[in-house]
């Protein structure tokens, strides 16, 4: 029965517990806000705003590179920091429950395994296919070529209006990493209107509440589902499950595929775990190379870059039988867009191990969570990236601190968890930024809005918060006429 003294009772013991936790907390050495001693809610508001990342990164500017952003949760931007967390002992500490949210058709892929033996076991089947000797390998490459020429050819179709990047470099992703894990059933989505609904189901993906609340709250996700459907929706992605389903299933892909490797019986995985880990690279490969790439153009496109766009043409048409690989200044454009528009900018957590660590001086018992985030770590340290928000790809051609840069480069994070693909989304950018700086000029739309560029964060990744990008595309001929006609 309902007693209203059992309530009091139980109010007490949380309100006792809470200030328990507050005041006696091995954290509380660590600068951060008050409230972070008591509640997690001010975190959590930013993240279902998609807002989190530059909430943690405004904490960071004001209390320092360690700082308290929940009562059990710490973030942290220095290189011991990067280097304990994410690379001791390999490849560093567990991941977080945060990684159930990404697990597909209910099974761990190698990106959701939660414990360091279950990753390396899976990493073991898996790496081969996606090291730099294997991407660069005539058939892989031709591919990223091909598709990188479907996209100029998108651009040359544009010219005299505009084209929408955000849709076109998501399709560029999308039939790159398709290929590259399927070939020849990769997806043709430049060209074709079926494989773009895949594509564009994937992109347009809003769940980002709904999800939250199923991580935080299971129980009333479960019991206000139906309602919530109206206003938070669940992720929904039909079509891209077909086409995996159907897909994952083949076993005649070219040997240097994702797919041909799974199926070898020897790692005896069933159809759903090799369908699941095809879903989860794909996934994986699409957001990320398509919104960073995104980015950068529209970086590029900017007045203020139109110097660093004349010097990539220079570099680019006076090298044109060079590597995509051996052009600095390409390189140096690359590496400038991920360390300012990182497409995982946000909080990697992991979990300290039992029996604590020390991390940069302060102690932290085990099981409190800690992680660095791409953005921050990218920008708080001005020794190491002076005037941090500005664009700047010469930064990475001063041969001086060039080692201290590249331990503090965090966009692919870093160890034996950091980004398997990282070779492959490089040949992409390079190879498709080549492609068209080669052919155009680009400028932003006149329709377009800083805002509609702002970065709204997913649950993984962060995307523009319009979910456009339309620039026009000027064949470089006609620049240079229209140029010397001034
Ligand atoms: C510019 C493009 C990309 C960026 C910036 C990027 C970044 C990252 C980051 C930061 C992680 C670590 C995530 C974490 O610890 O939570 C990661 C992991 C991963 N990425 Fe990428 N990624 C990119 C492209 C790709 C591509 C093209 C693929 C595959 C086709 C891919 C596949 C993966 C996989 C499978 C993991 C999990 C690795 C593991 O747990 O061992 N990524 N990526």
């Amino acid at each position: 029965m309902f007693s209203p003294l059992l309530l009091i009772l139980a109010l007490l013991l949380f309100i006792v517990n809470t200030l328990q936790q507050a005041f006696l907390s091995p954290l509380n050495k660590i600068p951060g806000p008050w409230y972070t001693k008591f509640t997690s809610l001010p975190l959590k508001w930013r993240e279902f705003r998609a807002e989190r990342t530059t909430h943690v990164h405004r904490l960071h500017l004001r209390y320092g590179p360690t700082v308290r952003i929940a009562p059990n949760e710490v973030a942290f931007t220095s290189m011991s920091a990067v280097k304990e967390i994410y690379c001791s002992g390999g490849s560093g500490y567990d991941k977080t429950e945060f990684y159930d949210m990404f697990k597909v058709y209910g099974r761990r892929t190698m990106f959701t395994t939660l414990n360091k033996d279950h990753h390396a076991k899976r990493k073991r089947i898996l790496a081969d296919r996606y090291a730099n000797t294997n991407i660069v390998k005539r058939p892989s490459l031709d591919g990223i070529s091909e598709r990188a020429a479907n996209f100029v050819q998108r651009c040359a179709e544009s010219v005299n209006g505009s084209l929408d990047l955000y849709i076109y470099l998501h399709s560029y992703a999308f039939d790159c990493v398709t290929h590259h894990l399927f070939h020849p059933y990769g997806a043709d989505s430049l060209r074709d209107i079926k494989d773009e609904e895949i594509m564009r189901e994937v992109t347009f993906d809003d769940s980002l509440q709904n999800r939250l609340i199923g991580y935080y709250s299971p129980t009333l996700h479960k019991i206000f589902g139906k309602i919530l459907y109206f206003f938070a929706k669940p992720r929904e992605t039909p079509l891209a499950d077909d086409f995996i389903l159907g897909t994952s299933s083949k076993t005649d892909t070219a040997p240097f595929t994702l797919l041909d490797r799974l199926h070898e019986p020897v790692f005896e995985l069933d159809e759903l775990d090799i369908a699941a880990e095809c879903l989860d690279h794909m996934a994986a490969g699409i957001d990320t190379t398509g919104d960073g790439l995104c980015f950068l153009m529209w970086e590029l496109s900017q007045p203020s870059s139109a110097n660093h766009q004349r010097r990539l043409r220079e570099e680019l048409l006076a090298n044109p039988g060079a590597s995509f690989d051996k052009l600095p200044f390409l390189d140096a454009v690359v590496m400038e867009g991920l360390r300012c528009f990182p497409p995982i900018p946000m909080s990697l957590p992991r979990y300290v191990p039992d029996g604590g660590r020390v991390i940069d001086g302060y102690s932290l018992p085990g099981g409190a969570i800690v992680s660095c985030q791409a953005y921050s770590v990218q920008r708080v340290d001005e020794s190491v990236f002076p005037d941090p928000n500005t664009f700047k790809p010469d930064r990475w051609l001063d041969g001086m601190d060039d080692a201290e840069r590249k331990r503090l480069f965090f966009a692919f994070s870093n160890g034996g968890r950091g980004c398997v693909g990282k070779h492959l989304a490089l040949a992409e950018m390079k190879i498709l930024l080549r492609a068209v700086y080669s052919k155009f000029n680009t400028v932003p739309d006149k329709t377009m809005t800083m805002t509609d560029m702002e970065m709204s964060d997913q649950l993984i990744s962060s995307r523009p918060l319009g979910q456009r990008c339309l620039l026009s595309f000027i064949p470089i001929n006609e620049g240079a006429n229209s140029r010397s006609q001034q």
